[in-house]
């Protein structure tokens, strides 16, 4: 009998007793609401979220619980943890004199070129760009959680990415949720994959099955003991350049070697009485959120009361005219010159505004950008320490599971953000976020990201750590948690769980999740000249937040297998 096939009979026979192993006993509960003195801890999966809290206790601080996490969730949340993807952290430290913002987004390969996704009557090939290894941009993962344990965490590398190892080589039971969704994509898995992964059984998966990823705990293992070069030289990048060689990819052993994350000055700004650190470009989300709070600050949101007709009209055509500066003014500011200083001013901010109508919704055909003379998959988790210290991070492959290319004898799932680019003016991309010049493809450029991993400190103390998935709607759920707790007065764990909308320019529509307002409030904004579509969920919130009392109260989002842990 073959070696594999042997250890896959063993590992079938004797999964029961990985039941020893497991950090936390199936069926999992989902702890959606935790309150706590010490540490804190929330993300997408309780088995992630006991990572953390492990690593904490074991005297680790935020930034070695956030790597411990970002590496258990490539583990227990393939569909958007990741170690083929990318993502942002913004790190406060408890009495804000550190202050960071780590960039470690996918660039586009070297070889990448503006019309790569055009056919050749210059329509946009939709596929080329969200599946397969075309679809990938050189993941930066690896290297941000290098560069960030490396400089601020107190734990050893190993330390931090040993939980994430053992999940992968002993397995983890899978949540109905998960099962759900892997069997949804066993087509797609088959069809960009060179070898059936670890994701694909014969039959459907079922909650409770065991997924065990053996060449993923291999490559953990290279990355535990070489650092960054184990995912970014030998045998790692060699595995990733063979992918790309039998599926047509262009990501080569120079793109690898040469991708560094980047330490970005952090987005900072004042509203009311909150201090807010969120990321600025190459997110969109910074910018959004400072142009969303600041265009409703002179309305009183709090008497116009929660959904209620007139906050509702506010708050859409702020997120209308916010997003039409997306479109044209943001980018990749190692491309392009992004012009944050203005998009963040509160004159400019105002201005934005004066066309607003209390009564009437606007067209977002003749809503424009500013003029400027000035040249559903991703993931959050949110951590804090013993000493107040806080990190917000959110990552992704893009979509669930990314380009859905699981690189042979690597384990991990490649990511399709090259999809966040505009590939042609105008043309909508998967979130349908249009774009132009300053979102264009060119070699070695970051896409632009909508994520917006966000710290809220209030009297200099962390007060609100939050961020969700979402594509295009991450900035406007962020913004409506902020103002659901700030002005109408909600606890934490009812402004998560409230019923989000969005707006985005274009389409020119209001998307809404299912019984987000009464009946009287849609019918009036249909009155006012608004239509709304009703859609799945919205986002993922995971969100931390200081009480009165001193005490940290963790705040899963209900609409997943999101779980809080404290102590
Ligand atoms: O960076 C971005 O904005 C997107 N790639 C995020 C994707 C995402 O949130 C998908 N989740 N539903």
């Amino acid at each position: 009998m073959k070696k594999t096939t042997l250890s896959i009979l063993l590992a079938f026979l004797f999964a029961p007793l990985f039941c020893q192993a497991q950090l936390v006993p199936f069926p999992y509960t989902f702890q959606k609401e935790v309150v706590s003195d010490t540490g804190m801890v929330v993300t997408a999966h309780p088995l992630a979220t006991k990572v953390g809290l492990e690593i904490l206790k074991k005297g680790g601080n935020a930034i070695d619980a956030a790597v411990a996490i970002q590496f258990a969730l490539a583990v227990v949340f393939p569909e958007a943890g990741n170690i083929g993807g990318g993502g942002f952290m913004i790190f406060r430290d408890a009495k804000g004199k550190k202050v960071l913002a780590l960039d470690y987004r996918e660039k586009a390969p070297a070889a990448a070129k503006e019309k790569m996704y055009l056919d050749s009557m210059g329509n946009v090939m939709p596929n080329k760009s969200r599946y397969g290894t075309l679809s990938c941009g050189v993941p930066g993962t690896v290297d941000g959680m290098w560069q960030a344990q490396f400089y601020n965490g107190r734990l050893t590398w190993a330390q931090v990415i040993n939980p994430a190892i053992e999940l992968a080589d002993k397995g983890f039971q899978i949540t109905e949720q998960e099962a759900q969704n892997l069997n949804a994509e066993k087509l797609t898995f088959a069809r960009n994959c060179s070898l059936s992964p670890a994701f694909v059984k014969y039959d459907n998966w079922k909650a409770g099955d065991w997924l065990i990823q053996k060449d993923l705990a291999e490559t953990l293992r290279r990355i535990a003991g070489d650092g960054r070069e184990g995912f970014y030289s030998g045998p790692t990048a060699a595995l990733i350049i063979k992918e790309m060689e039998r599926k047509g990819g262009l990501i080569t052993l120079e793109d690898l070697k040469a991708y560094k994350s980047e330490w970005r000055t952090p987005l900072e700004f004042d509203w009311k009485d909150l201090h807010i650190t969120t990321m600025p470009p190459p997110s969109s989300g910074g910018i959004i959120l400072r142009q969303l709070l600041g265009m409703v600050d002179d309305y009183p949101l709090k008497s116009y009361g929660f959904h209620s007709t007139a906050a509702v009209h506010l708050m859409v055509e702020a997120e209308r005219r916010a997003y039409a500066d997306r479109a044209t003014h943001m980018g990749d500011p190692d491309f392009w010159k992004v012009p944050v200083k203005t998009l963040t001013d509160s004159v400019y901010i105002k201005a934005r505004m004066v066309d607003f109508k209390p009564d009437t919704a606007s067209n977002s055909s003749k809503v424009f950008a500013g003029g400027i003379k000035e040249s559903e998959e991703t993931t959050h988790f949110s951590v804090v320490d013993r000493d107040g210290n806080a990190v917000s991070v959110t990552t992704t492959l893009n979509d669930s599971y990314g380009s859905r290319t699981v690189v042979a004898g690597a384990g991990f799932i490649l990511n399709n953000e090259m999809d966040d680019f505009s590939a042609k003016p105008g043309v909508a991309n998967m979130y349908g976020a249009v774009g132009g010049k300053a979102n264009a493809i060119a070699p070695n450029k970051r896409p632009l990201s909508s994520m917006t991993p966000t710290i809220v400190s209030k009297a200099g103390k962390n007060w609100l750590i939050l961020g969700t998935p979402g594509g295009t709607t991450i900035p406007t759920s962020v913004f409506q948690v902020i103002v659901n707790v700030s002005e109408f007065g909600q606890t934490l764990p009812e402004a998560v769980q409230a019923k989000r909308f969005h707006h985005q320019w274009k389409p020119n529509q209001i998307s809404a999740e299912e019984g987000c307002f009464s009946e009287e409030v849609a019918a009036k904004l249909e009155r006012m000249g608004h239509t709304i579509h009703y859609r799945e969920s919205i986002g993922r919130m995971e969100a931390i937040m200081r009480l009165p009392n001193g005490k940290w109260q963790g705040v899963a989002d209900g609409r997943g297998d999101d779980s809080a842990g404290g102590y």
